[in-house]
């Protein structure tokens, strides 16, 4: 017994870790234990024998149980002072700096633009980016033979075989938001509608995802001079300058009749863009009387009610605004283009506030 006593003492003193003393346990005192075993033998031993071996069997038995304890405490010690003297924080070291995310000129643009026609109480609407082709062309007057359709570089969904209907489009334009809306809200109406189009382009000036916001404005007596008025009031606010020449050329566009795209006079001396003076021309947007058919489209008088509409390209003037060269690095994802031409996220454009700054 003292043989036992002393092997087992001394395994477990020199047990590595927790599963070697476990397999010390049950060498030792599990079901088929050494020292279990010798306890079985107290069966066949005479009464005498029996007297002196069980209560020295007991007494190593409980031995060698609070030595198993003993270590297993120990080890565990270890283990968690191990533990500690790898994961150890000093919370007196300075902060690293922290990395700002950076608001995408985009989505600076898009405020801003918000800002400036909300104070002249326009609401935002918004529509789907995947438009049926009605509302995408012939609720906008631009009949299924009408070279418009091919000249927009259209993006078509794919119908599966025996399905008959038009394909759906990505909307090639913000226009189709102006049916929506006049559906949904009737007249009079007054909205801005800024979100994403689709045309397969792509050049320094062209990508094949863009953003446009539409204008409309709906009522009794809306006419040319009310827009004129408007998209000057635009113009100076968004480009913060006090005076602006707006130039309306005669264009054509089949929702407005009569139409006319917008410039506005500038210069490019030095290679930097100065509106408001000069001896150039930027052409920023497409607009017009909204044509009786579209009205119509829209669920709305074209008899009782009248109208203009527009649509402005957010990522050419954003370009013109904040001078940024390449449409095409907008989408690239470049961290460090990012970092240069991004904005604050805590300075949300204001009219009073002031919008860029
Ligand atoms: N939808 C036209 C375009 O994408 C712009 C436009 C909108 C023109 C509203 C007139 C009126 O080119």
């Amino acid at each position: 017994m003292d043989d036992l006593r002393d092997k087992y003492i001394d395994l477990i003193a020199n047990a590595a870790d927790e599963a070697a003393l476990e397999d010390l346990r049950v060498q030792a005192i599990g079901k088929k234990g050494e020292i279990s075993l010798q306890m079985r033998e107290l069966g066949r031993m005479t009464p005498e024998e029996r007297q002196v071996a069980g209560p020295k069997l007991n007494a190593l038995k409980d031995e060698i149980a609070s030595a198993l304890a003993a270590k297993k405490e120990a080890l565990g010690d270890a283990a968690l002072d191990e533990r500690l003297r790898h994961e150890w924080l000093d919370v007196t070291l300075p902060t690293r700096p922290r990395r700002e995310g950076t608001i995408h000129p985009i989505s600076q643009v898009t405020e801003e633009v918000t800002a400036i026609f909300a104070d002249m109480g326009f609401k935002v609407a918004e529509g789907p980016q995947i438009e049926s082709d009605w509302f995408n062309f012939d609720a906008l007057n631009i009949p299924g033979h009408h070279p418009a359709r091919a000249e927009m570089d259209t993006f078509y969904t794919h119908r599966s075989e025996g399905d008959d209907r038009p394909p759906h489009v990505l909307r090639t334009h913000t226009s189709p938001v102006q049916i929506r809306a006049m559906q949904d809200q009737g007249a009079p109406i007054r909205i801005i509608a800024p979100g994403r189009v689709y045309r397969a382009d792509y050049d320094m000036t062209h990508t094949p995802m863009f953003h446009q916001v539409e204008g409309l404005a709906i009522d009794k007596d809306i006419s040319m001079a009310n827009l004129k008025w408007v998209l000057e009031e635009f113009v100076k606010a968004f480009f913060e300058v006090d005076d602006v020449e707006l130039r309306f050329r005669a264009s054509h566009f089949p929702f407005t009749e009569p139409s006319a795209e917008v410039d506005i006079r500038c210069s490019w001396e030095g290679g930097t863009l100065k509106v408001g003076q000069g001896d150039d021309w930027l052409e920023v947007l497409g607009s017009g009387m909204v044509h009786p058919k579209v009205l119509e489209a829209g669920n709305i008088d074209p008899n009782a009610w009248q109208g203009f509409a527009f649509g402005l390209g957010i990522d050419r003037i954003a370009m013109l605004k904040y001078g940024i060269p390449d449409l095409r690095a907008f989408f690239d994802s470049d961290l460090r283009w990012l970092r240069h031409y991004g904005f604050s996220a805590l300075d949300v454009p204001t009219l009073r506030g002031g919008l860029s700054s």
